[in-house]
């Protein structure tokens, strides 16, 4: 396994595959944190801001993703709607509205915090689910893949 810091490394070192369930990623991503990954707050959500990520897409792409601790487990997904794949936010890390759902700006579009599932249109799909192995001791971020909630069901 390697280990990707920036944008070169990611976009010519990781294939993906889909094999039916997950867009994995091959070799397994792994990322060195500076920050800590955040705990989704009790209250004042909308002024939450998780971490963001760079991780690669589909078609050569490379995206933003963010993470933060939710009921134990570590929560990531694309900043990408998927009404019309324009990023949810106002490019100010703000993913949340004041009732704790993910929410996009553009057309309001509402999403479950823990899985990413549709809570309100205009959007049909669930977002991209970032498909986390595992965060070491050291702060070392491995991932496995992406998918969309609706596979897993
Ligand atoms: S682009 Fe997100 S709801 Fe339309």
């Amino acid at each position: 396994m390697n280990h990707y810091k920036d944008y070169q490394q990611i976009k010519f070192e990781i294939n993906i595959f889909f094999d039916g369930i997950l867009w994995r990623y091959e070799p397994l991503l792994q990322i060195k944190l500076e920050k800590t990954i955040p705990i989704f707050p009790p209250k004042n959500f909308h002024l939450f801001k998780p971490l963001v990520l760079l991780l690669p897409f589909l078609q050569q792409e490379v995206k933003p993703a963010f993470f933060y601790v939710y009921d134990d487990e570590i929560i990531g997904f694309f900043n990408l709607c998927t009404h019309i794949r324009v990023p949810l936010d106002l490019d100010d890390n703000r993913f949340f509205n004041v009732l704790g759902n993910i929410v996009c700006k553009v057309h309001g579009a509402q999403f479950c915090p823990k899985t990413g599932c549709v809570i309100s249109g205009p959007a049909r799909s669930p977002l991209f689910k970032i498909k986390i192995k595992n965060l070491s001791p050291e702060n070392i971020l491995t991932i496995e893949g992406f998918y969309r909630e609706n596979f897993l069901q």
